[in-house]
């Protein structure tokens, strides 16, 4: 039934005569799926439903933004106390430092932060910030990871962009893409070998769990490698951590490695469903911001009350004991059954997960960078993912991203969605 969406139909074609592809974010616009994409009314908890009225389990969250699923009660609450005194000062307000001291307390690398609205203003500023700091100008990061859409980080990107070479958009001027390097992921020898014969690097900028080729973790001995030659030569060590920062635990991938980046971008979760991100790190390079420093950066809606009051209430509630062993007990209930089937049946399929996100790579038996995906079976993938859609589960719906569960997924509905999996797999 749920191919039968009339009114899913008739908004997505309005919308293209106004907006480019229909969407204001283009892997909204399922083009990779083949399909009139996704129009949603509402959510609520683990489910949302679509303008023709039919509910799906969400498995993408906003791309993993809501760990508490959504319009959690106490956001709701908190966020609507919050709009009754305004939305929106561009003045300070104690908001701010309320989020600003619960990120400091758990991110090991951050003594210092500023907020900003979206996860490309954070890693567009941390690298600005990175020249500024080091008076160098090389970037380097890796192929696949994605970093938002900002010019200098548009260069062999993930996510919506991962099929396209070099430049991953028209409109990057070449200049750019020359001070840009994006070396393969994982490789300790390839890396570690550029990093000792370059000097005029500024930062390394990496995803330490990359999220938009899927999931694929950094290798210990990568990080590893990468914290002891960045620290040789004064390179700002980056990590992006959009995605994993309170999603793979309360410390981040930075705490799950034990490794502590110089600099550290957030995004997704830290504003509880409302646009706001960040970037922090040591004090002595956040002191070069203004209005301290010479690093120009600045927002009229950063620091937005709403998005601080909706973060600070979430991360209030996600880092009360016990939350980051339930998710990923959660998240181990519903892969495990799964995950015994691809192994019994012997089937091409790598699945990988960190904290509360997965993906399953069809073709593949394990992926540790992007070069592993050239022999990605897409069109399984697609077809997955419509015969999930079709009985009611969504994913992300890209072979290229991860997928998420909130602690606000119902046994009930895992079960579902497991049993789905559990039957499709049958099929193969
Ligand atoms: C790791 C990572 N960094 C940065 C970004 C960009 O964030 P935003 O979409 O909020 O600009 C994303 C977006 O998905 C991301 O996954």
């Amino acid at each position: 039934m749920r191919n039968f969406r009339p009114n899913s139909e008739t908004l997505y074609l309005d919308s293209c005569a106004l907006m480019p592809g229909g969407v204001n974010s283009p892997v909204r616009a399922f083009k990779g799926m083949e399909m009139i994409p996704l129009m949603v009314e509402k959510g609520k908890g683990d489910t949302i439903w679509d303008v023709d009225g039919h509910s799906y389990i969400d498995f993408c969250q906003s791309w993993g933004s809501l760990i508490l699923g959504h319009a959690p009660k106490l956001i709701v609450e908190k966020a609507s106390e919050q709009l009754a005194k305004g939305t929106s000062f561009g003045i300070a307000t104690p908001y701010e430092k309320n989020l600003a001291e619960i990120i400091v307390r758990h991110l090991p690398s951050i003594e210092k932060l500023r907020f900003v609205s979206s996860g490309t203003e954070a890693t567009m500023t941390a690298i600005r910030l990175a020249r500024g700091f080091t008076g160098k100008q090389v970037i380097v990061k890796f192929n696949g990871h994605y970093h938002g859409h900002s010019d200098s980080l548009l260069i062999k990107a993930g996510s919506g962009v991962t099929h396209l070479p070099e430049a991953s958009s028209k409109g990057v001027p070449e200049e750019l893409v020359k001070l840009t390097v994006s070396l393969p992921f994982n490789d300790l020898e390839t890396c570690r070998d550029f990093l000792r014969s370059h000097e005029d690097i500024a930062a390394v900028l990496l995803e330490p769990v990359a999220g938009n080729i899927g999931v694929v973790p950094a290798k210990r001995e990568f990080l590893e490698m990468l914290r002891e030659e960045t620290a040789k030569k004064g390179i700002v060590l980056i990590f992006d951590e959009v995605i994993t920062g309170f999603r793979v635990g309360l410390k981040g991938a930075q705490g799950y490695y034990g490794i502590v980046p110089d600099m550290t971008c957030l995004g997704k979760v830290i504003g509880g469903g409302f646009p706001a991100a960040a970037f922090g790190g040591r004090a002595e390079i956040m002191d070069q911001v203004a209005p301290l420093g010479a690093v120009y950066q600045g927002g009229t809606l950063s620091g937005n009350p709403l998005a601080m009051c909706a973060g600070y209430e979430t991360l209030k509630t996600i880092e009360k004991p016990g939350f980051y062993t339930f998710m990923e007990e959660m998240l181990e209930g519903f892969l495990g059954p799964i995950r015994k089937k691809i192994e019994q049946k012997d089937l091409p399929i790598a699945l990988q997960s960190a904290g509360s996100m997965f993906t399953l790579f069809f073709g593949l038996k394990k992926v540790d960078s992007k070069e592993d995906l050239a022999t990605m079976n897409e069109e399984r993938f697609k077809h997955f993912f419509r015969y999930l859609f079709d009985r009611g589960v969504y994913l992300s719906p890209s072979a290229y991203e991860a997928h998420f569960i909130s602690s606000a997924h119902s046994d009930e509905n895992l079960q579902k969605a497991q049993h789905l999996i559990l039957d499709y797999l049958d099929t193969f």
